[in-house]
């Protein structure tokens, strides 16, 4: 029997997408808006769900606490009112799209997760566009 804890958090961040090997002209075309210079910001909202065996001593999946203090230290406290490119090392090189933002998540938090627990988290950029990854 296994069930699966969800936990929502949330923050704000700037980015901007683009490749410094490509010519501002090829970033445009693919990047658009979100080529800006300047950079931009969104409201990201995410979802972790944990999903286990309920522990027969505490009748818990994982102490929501614990996995709250987990997405807060690693997550929030790293990126909330942060320049993604510019502030999050796991940036410099890797282009900050929505994708490549939940992987880096999920690993900061695999780390930290008990191995006989899956993990899936949900980043949401807008209200419509939104990812998922479960380290497949
Ligand atoms: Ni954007």
């Amino acid at each position: 029997m296994r069930v699966t804890v969800s936990r929502k958090a949330h923050f704000n961040a700037a980015h901007r997408l683009y490749r410094k090997d490509w010519s501002n002209e090829q970033n445009d075309t693919i990047f658009g808006k979100c080529n800006n210079a300047n950079f931009h910001g969104h409201n990201y909202e995410l979802t972790v769900s944990v999903t286990g065996g309920i522990d027969p001593e505490t009748g818990y999946v994982i102490d929501t606490k614990i996995l709250s203090d987990l997405i807060k230290v690693h997550i929030e406290d790293a990126f909330d009112h942060k320049n993604l490119n510019l502030d999050v090392p796991e940036f410099a090189e890797l282009n900050p799209t929505a994708e490549n933002i939940v992987v880096v998540i999920w690993q900061k938090l695999r780390a930290h997760i008990h191995a006989d627990k899956d993990l899936e988290v949900t980043l949401y950029e807008t209200p419509r566009n939104f990812v998922t990854f479960k380290g497949e």
